[in-house]
C-alpha cells in the first residue's frame, strides 16, 4: 500500500463503500430480504457507472462480510445464488468498459462455482485500467490484519525478514489492495454509523461519509453529495492545516 493519497481536483482516487440498508429496504416495502438485495444489485450498477463518470481510479464494495455467514442458511444461500447470477451477467460488460474487477477475502469458503467465476473474472479482466472494482468477499478487516501477520511471520521463520524490519511498510505491503493508493473516502448507507470490520488498516486516513438512505434507494444526488462533501474538507495526515496549506499533498502519515 502506497502513502497516504492526496486528491485530484477533488475526485477521490479510491471509494469504499459500506452498502447497507438493504434488508430494511424490503421490510418496508413488507417483501422478503432477498427482494432488497437484489434492489442493491441494481444499486450496484448504478454506482460503478457513476464511479466511471467521475473518473474515480478504484472502488471497493462490501458485498460480503466474514461475519455474513452466520445469517440465516437460506439468505446466505439466496445471496451466494445472487453473486453467481451477477457475475454470469455482468462480467462482460464490465470488461467491455474496462473495468478491472477483482476479489478480497477468503475465496475457499466459496463453492467451487463461484470461485472459478471468481477467477475468470479476474482473469479476464485483469488488463483493463479505466476502474479497479474490488468486491469485497468474505473479508473482514480483523483477519486481513491477521493474515498479513502471518505471512510476515512465515518470513521471518525462512530467514528472508528480520523481526526488526517489521513496521508498517511491512504489514502495508501484505494486506489487501496493497497495490491501489488507500481508501481516499468511505462512504457507509443505511443510517448506522461505523465501520463494522472493513478495511481497518486501509482507511486510517480515509474520509468518512454517512448516509441514511437505504443501499437501494442509492442515486446520483446522493453520490454527489458525499463527493461534494469530501471536496470540501481539508486532509491533514496528521499534520496542521497551515504546514498543509504550504506544502504539495503530504507523502508521509
Ligand atoms: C447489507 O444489507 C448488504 C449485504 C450483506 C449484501 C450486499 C449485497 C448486495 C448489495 C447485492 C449484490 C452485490 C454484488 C456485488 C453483486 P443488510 O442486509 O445488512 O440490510 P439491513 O441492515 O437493512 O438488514
Amino acid at each position: 500500500m502506497s502513502a497516504p493519497s492526496a486528491t485530484t481536483a477533488g475526485i477521490p482516487r479510491h471509494v469504499a463503500i459500506i452498502m447497507d440498508g438493504n434488508g430494511r429496504w424490503a421490510a418496508r416495502r413488507r417483501r422478503p430480504r432477498m427482494i432488497g438485495h437484489r434492489a442493491g444489485a441494481r444499486a450496484v450498477n448504478l454506482c460503478i457507472d457513476f464511479c466511471l463518470e467521475r473518473g474515480v481510479a478504484a472502488l471497493t464494495l462490501f458485498a460480503f462480510s466474514s461475519e455474513n455467514w452466520g445469517r440465516p442458511a437460506d439468505e446466505v444461500g439466496a445471496l451466494m445464488k445472487l453473486f453467481l447470477n451477477a457475475l454470469d451477467r455482468e462480467v462482460a460488460e464490465l470488461h467491455r468498459r474496462g473495468v478491472r474487477v477483482r476479489f478480497i477475502g477468503e475465496r475457499g469458503r466459496f463453492d467451487a462455482g463461484i470461485v472459478a467465476r471468481m477467477d475468470a473474472a479476474e482473469a479476464l479482466t485483469a488488463g483493463n485500467r479505466r476502474l479497479t472494482l474490488a468486491i469485497a468477499a468474505s473479508y473482514g478487516g480483523r483477519q486481513d490484519i491477521a493474515a498479513a501477520a502471518r505471512a510476515l511471520a512465515v518470513e521471518v521463520a525462512e530467514g528472508r525478514l528480520r523481526p526488526a524490519d517489521i513496521d508498517e511498510a511491512a504489514i502495508a505491503r501484505h494486506v489487501a489492495l496493497s497495490d491501489l493508493p488507500p481508501p481516499d473516502l468511505f462512504i457507509r448507507t443505511g443510517g448506522d454509523v461505523r465501520i463494522s470490520n472493513f478495511l481497518l488498516w486501509q482507511l486510517a486516513y480515509t474520509e468518512l461519509w454517512f448516509t441514511d438512505v437505504l443501499w437501494p434507494d442509492l442515486d446520483r444526488a446522493t453520490l454527489q453529495q458525499a463527493l461534494d462533501d469530501f471536496a470540501s474538507r481539508e486532509r491533514r495526515f496528521g499534520l496542521t492545516g497551515d504546514q498543509v496549506a504550504a506544502a504539495t499533498p503530504p507523502e508521509t502519515a
